[in-house]
């Protein structure tokens, strides 16, 4: 299934713990970042670290079709496969099944605090266990791959930066050296998950701060990056940064912030990642339903003169049709945005 990246596979590299190069990263969100997105997101930036959204262990482990949520393109490497769970026994067999579908390290959901979630005993709410963090995180390093946690400030409106460097102090005791900072508290009573993605204070400098506290940890910063110079203002104080709905409503923002961080030479063009995604439309022929994959293409043309246009024209697909006849039966539309099916 894997329908190659044209040239641009050279440009990627796999940045991750125990490398000191600085990452990119595509944050994990669920029902957005799934295999059509991410593969869609590796054409316009080579060289960043994708996320799978977070899957519970009980899907991969109980579930009769772990398939199903772990199959992916070998262009999407390096891709980090997110776990939410707080078993660790589990969390190890899913490790294991991670290492053997080839992904490039797995990371522990600490930041999720829907109510569903916080019932579970996972996700944000983990931040007031941190032993058992360490011990989750532990029995996932068993597999061999990286392991890294995804966590926030702290819970609901205590801002204790000590309770923080606690936090990170009991994890790093045990194999955890890659921390992603969400660096805003999570409210586990009263916001929705959503609100609590904009409500709660960024604090960029905290995790700044883990970072000069920590110097032999890696420290990812999460959070608001939705900006070139709001990336460059922190790219230096940290190991990376990660960016989630930006790159999900703007994904051009990605090859942007390539092109100023250094890591590319000339930006993406849209016209060579449309050619890459209409051969792997036609790799997956009618197995990918067009709308599995055009829902994912609304930014495409983010800030443009046609981008109403582009997402009408996407509003066009159906589900009776492949992504790969969608776009063959659309040629003169698909000329209107300088894109060709040559
Ligand atoms: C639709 C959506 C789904 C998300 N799902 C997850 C998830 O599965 N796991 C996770 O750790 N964070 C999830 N997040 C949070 C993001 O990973 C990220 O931490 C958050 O959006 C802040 O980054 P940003 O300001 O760059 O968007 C989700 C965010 C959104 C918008």
């Amino acid at each position: 299934m894997d329908s190659g990246l044209f040239g641009m596979t050279a440009v990627v590299s796999a940045p991750l713990a125990g490398n000191s190069a600085k990452t990119l990263s595509v944050a994990p969100m669920l029902d957005w970042t799934d295999r059509h997105c991410r593969y869609f997101l590796r054409l316009i930036c080579p060289s960043c670290v994708l996320y799978t959204e977070m899957i519970h262990t009980s899907a991969l482990v109980l579930g009769k079709s772990p398939e199903r949520y772990l199959a992916f393109t070998a262009a999407e490497q390096p891709l980090v496969l997110q776990l939410g769970g707080d078993d660790p026994e589990a969390m190890a067999r899913a490790a294991i099944l991670a290492r053997d579908y080839g992904y490039t390290g797995v990371n522990l959901n600490v930041g999720c605090p829907s109510t569903r979630v916080q019932r579970g005993n996972f996700g944000a709410c983990l931040m007031l266990t941190p032993a058992l963090v360490r011990e989750i995180i532990d029995a996932l390093a068993g597999s061999g791959l990286p392991v890294s946690v995804k966590h926030r400030l702290g819970l609901d409106r205590q801002e204790d930066y000590g309770q923080l460097a606690d936090f990170v102090a009991q994890v790093a005791a045990g194999s955890c050296r890659h921390f992603v900072v969400h660096a805003r508290n999570a409210w586990l009573r009263g916001l929705s998950p959503a609100a609590n993605r904009t409500i709660p204070p960024l604090r960029w400098d905290w995790v700044a701060r883990l970072k000069e506290d920590f110097p032999g940890l890696r420290f990812e910063l999460n959070g608001g990056l939705d900006t070139v110079p709001k990336v460059e203002a922190q790219w230096s104080r940290v190991d990376g940064v990660m960016i989630g709905r930006a790159a999900y409503h703007r994904p051009l923002f990605l090859t942007e912030l390539e092109l100023a961080l250094g890591r590319r030479q000339a930006p993406a063009r849209r016209a060579e990642v449309f050619a890459a995604l209409l051969a792997y439309t036609e790799d997956w022929g009618a197995a990918l339903p067009a709308p599995r994959l055009t829902r994912h293409l609304h930014g495409f043309f983010f800030g443009e003169p046609g981008a109403n246009a582009w997402r009408q024209f996407l509003g066009c697909a159906r589900p009776d049709q492949s992504a790969a006849q969608f776009f063959r039966e659309n040629s003169a539309r698909l000329a209107q945005f300088g894109l060709t099916l040559a």
